[in-house]
């Protein structure tokens, strides 16, 4: 039964919970639709909640068939069972620790929602987190109740797998043993008929560790590249943070039905797929990163967020933030650690900013939800991270070091909060964090605004800069205190020489100055260098010195970003004033991409033009009204100038970065070829699908033959290169996926809607495949003029889908929703075109609580 009246839950009435678990025993009889789940729970009280308590244990969409404690049926008067969970009055349990026995039925087929226990391909497995524990046995599903958990799996699945290590098995049966007490939302469980690849890990201490990734039989030659990460991640770990693997297995499980990226459960990591399967003809250089980044990601969680977890889901930041740093520090280690920031800093921008600058902004630690699974957002991964790069870079390398050492003592086998995170680094630094702490209660990303002022001197010169913070409203928070925002400065004197070298500013007042004296001349300044905190720079800047900061800093983010804010300022006058093309951008592309000192990597991002959702979001932020189609013409019409001036520089590069020898994942190879697709992308302009043409019948990997086909899609000449790629890869899930994405994302905008209504009657499209529904639907909104066509097509389409997607998939429904929360920024009539599919989708009966919140927080 749906929920009538969603409840919203508040941070400030966390209670602990009345009873601690000490021990915690499980049997699955596992079985497609009628699964059997007996749990043997050893409670007793807590002494953190004196007195005496109703024992309430979570339970959904359970059928209850027995319950005992202590051996005895448990009497009908003492309990009433609810759709969220059962309550066993207080009066008829015993006064010392107790034993909870229960045996419940549940049905893996039927569980279209894939949380809990389900299926996938044949295979039986789990996903916990945040509340699917409850959906396999009564429980208290939260993360503040820890326990060592056993396991038993009784079937005639030849591979039966759960957390911990394994202690046992026979014919039909299996059982695993995870020592470390933790949370229900860590369990996990698998079976099925799979195969694996093997390796072995020797940790410092010397142990032996059995590495394993567990995929369905025809997947086996695609998890070298897996398992290769999952090392370096280990001994990554070690070597960075010192922390050590824990148990004598560790498990990866790859399941092609999942709604997530993956799950870091205790020994036994659940992966979507395309996080673990890649070879060079099915992966592009992206999906290479994106396998290496997350599986590093839900290692490091063993420390951050197993070891130590969150006392609520108010803290998720405390795990995903900190854990999404250190992924993003391997990334940076693994490759190039510039180019890792601008990738980062481009996602941040794109969703984090994206969501902080409207109806769904949330501080990276919210203080209310009504859906918990709403909350895995860019904020609490992306923003929370960044959260986390500012207090090192306050702390010090040092101080940050003497914290996580701290904190991993101090905090080793909590369950911890925000708050004793800062106190680890209060303690270990000596610093007050009492107004940093802002940056996690607080919404919004805050504006800086710089003047600047020379005035010379027989001494040398004196330069300020005087910085203004302001955060505009969010909502449920309408004033926003100073925060403290440390500004990562650079000065270079006019030759481009740096004559301050980066100095990291502590801007902790609304407007505050900072003083360079003894400067023999009026420098240039580089702002915010590494993108030094997640704000927007407010800073109009003439054109000569964005060009002279891309030809001389000798900070590399800022280089880029000089670049970009080149790009952004032309683009934003040919939409706005219909100007030209600025050559003056257009001549410092030209001498960046000739300089071959510069990797290739770095090139290709800055040949890269802005998104045009960016651009809708600078020109809202901007106080105007962003026109689609005059965006979408108006970067076209950039493309086509900057390939037209540099065509021959463009097309020697696109020569020159051809892969010569065998294929190599590596950083170094991916950025020849991404800045040999960049130079394609451009050139597509020119050549009317030409190149692309034969580089899709000659590419032997897949990041070339996607960016060729993509070209082709653009020039309207890809009928036969579609059917031939679908025809290649019918049978490979993945890279149908990329064929749906595809046609939709690169269609004229006109047409997104219509191209997107026939793939979705495509025998292929199997819409309950999350991955394939987003493929579609995603591929559709990320078509910026395509979704926002006057027509309103694609809006109602996607509504419509929403709808239907809803009651098999909630999670997915309502995270796709979020292609709708920039209607505010544009015209009336778009305005009044999505209000009505949110009114519409609001007014429809029996929508989940995922879907339900996020549309009334959208509509505001
Ligand atoms: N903890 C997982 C990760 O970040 C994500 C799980 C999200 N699950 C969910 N239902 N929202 O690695
Ligand atoms: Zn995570």
């Amino acid at each position: 039964m749906k929920d009538a009246s969603p409840q919203t839950i508040h941070l400030a009435d966390y209670q602990p919970y009345p009873f601690r678990v000490a021990r915690v025993e499980l049997t699955f009889r596992l079985s497609p639709r009628a699964t059997r789940v007996l749990s043997r729970i050893a409670f007793a009280a807590n002494p953190d909640r004196p007195g005496r308590h109703d024992l309430f244990l979570h339970g959904e969409r359970l059928r209850l068939l027995s319950a005992r404690i202590d051996g005895t049926p448990v009497p009908a008067a003492a309990l009433v069972v609810t759709d969220e969970g059962l309550t066993v009055a207080a009066h008829a349990l015993p006064e010392g620790p107790f034993l909870w026995e229960a045996e419940v039925e549940i049905d893996p087929e039927g569980n279209t929602a894939l949380e809990g226990l389900y299926m996938s391909g044949g295979m039986y497995c789990t996903q916990c987190e945040a509340e699917g524990f409850r959906k396999i046995t009564y429980y208290p599903d939260r993360p503040d109740v820890m326990a060592p958990f056993r396991v038993r799996i009784e079937s005639d699945l030849p591979v039966m797998l759960s957390n911990g290590n394994p202690v046992g098995a026979g014919a039909g049966w299996a059982e695993w043993d995870d020592p470390w007490p933790k949370p229900a939302y860590l369990f996990a469980l698998v079976a099925g008929n799979l195969v694996n690849l093997p390796d072995r890990f020797t940790t410092r201490s010397g142990r032996k560790v059995d590495l394993n990734i567990w995929v369905r039989p025809g997947d086996l030659d695609r998890c070298a590249f897996a398992m290769d990460s999952l090392i370096r991640s280990m001994k990554w770990d070690e070597d960075t943070y010192g922390r050590e693997y824990d148990l004598d297995v560790f498990n990866i499980v790859a399941v092609d039905d999942f709604n997530m990226g993956a799950m870091e459960n205790k020994g036994l990591n659940i992966f979507n797929s395309k996080l673990v399967l890649a070879s060079p003809e099915t992966a592009t250089d992206l999906d290479f990163e994106r396998i290496e980044g997350v599986i590093a990601h839900e290692y490091f969680h063993n420390w951050t967020g197993n070891r130590i977890t969150c006392r609520d889901w108010f803290q998720l930041c405390l795990k995903e933030g900190l854990t999404v740093f250190r992924d993003q520090q391997f990334t940076s280690d693994m490759r190039s650690g510039p180019v890792k920031r601008i990738e980062d800093v481009l996602t941040l921008r794109a969703r984090q900013f994206r969501e902080d600058m409207g109806p769904l902004a949330h501080p990276p630690r919210p203080s209310s939800f009504v859906e918990i699974n709403n909350f895995y957002t860019a904020t609490v991964y992306e923003k929370g991270a960044e959260v986390i790069g500012m207090l090192k870079r306050l702390v010090g390398d040092d101080g940050y070091a003497r914290a996580l050492d701290l904190y991993f003592d101090r905090h080793d086998g909590d369950a911890a909060t925000i708050e004793d995170w800062l106190k680890v680094f209060e303690d270990a630094t000596g610093r007050d964090l009492s107004q940093f702490r802002r940056w996690y209660t607080d919404a919004g990303t805050p504006r800086l605004s710089v003047a600047e002022d020379w005035a010379p001197g027989d001494q040398g010169g004196t330069f300020t800069l005087t910085f203004t913070q302001s955060t505009p409203p969010t909502p449920g928070q309408e004033v926003k205190p100073p925060r403290v925002i440390p500004i990562a400065v650079g000065l270079l004197n006019p030759n481009g020489d740096e004559v301050v070298p980066t100095t990291v500013l502590e801007m902790t007042e609304a407007t505050q100055s900072f003083r360079f004296d003894g400067l023999a001349s009026r420098p240039v300044a580089s702002i915010l260098r590494g993108f030094s905190a997640p704000v927007v720079l407010e800073r109009s800047v003439p054109a000569a010195e964005h060009a002279f900061l891309l030809a001389h800093d000798t900070d590399p983010f800022n280089r880029w970003e000089a670049g970009r804010a080149l790009a952004k300022d032309t683009l934003v006058r040919m939409v706005a004033e219909d100007a030209p093309a600025s050559p003056d951008y257009i001549a410092a592309l030209g001498r960046l991409l000739a300089d071959d000192a510069l990797d290739p990597a770095f090139r290709a991002l800055c040949l890269r033009l802005p998104a045009e959702d960016d651009l809708a979001q600078t020109l809202a932020d901007t106080g105007r009204t962003p026109d689609p189609d005059r965006i979408h013409a108006a970067r076209e019409d950039l493309a086509r100038a900057v390939a037209q001036a540099l065509e021959r520089p463009l097309a020697a590069t696109f020569e020159a970065m051809a892969d010569g020898g065998p294929f190599s994942p590596d950083a170094a190879a991916a950025g020849r070829r991404s800045l040999r697709v960049a130079a394609l992308a451009l050139l597509n302009h020119l050549d009317g699908g030409a190149r692309a043409a034969d580089l899709f019948d000659g590419a032997t990997n897949m990041t070339e033959r996607a960016a060729a086909l993509a070209c082709l899609i653009e020039a309207g000449r890809a009928a036969e290169a579609l059917a031939a790629f679908h025809d290649r890869w019918r049978n490979n899930r993945l890279v149908i996926d990329k064929w749906f994405t595809l046609q939709v994302v690169h269609a004229a905008p006109a047409h997104a809607a219509g191209v997107a209504g026939q793939l979705a009657a495509h025998a292929d499209f199997d819409w309950r495949n999350p991955n394939r529904a987003r493929a579609l639907l995603g591929g559709l909104a990320a078509n910026h003029a395509g979704f926002h066509d006057a027509s309103g097509a694609a809006y109602r389409f996607y509504a419509d889908w929403l709808l239907r997607l809803d009651p098999v998939n909630p999670q997915i429904a309502a995270r796709l929703s979020t292609a709708f929360e920039t209607w505010a920024r544009y015209d009336a009539d778009r305005r009044a075109l999505v209000r009505a599919e949110l009114e519409r989708i609001r007014a429809t009966p029996d929508l989940s609580r995922d879907l339900s919140e996020m549309t009334a927080r959208i509509l505001g």
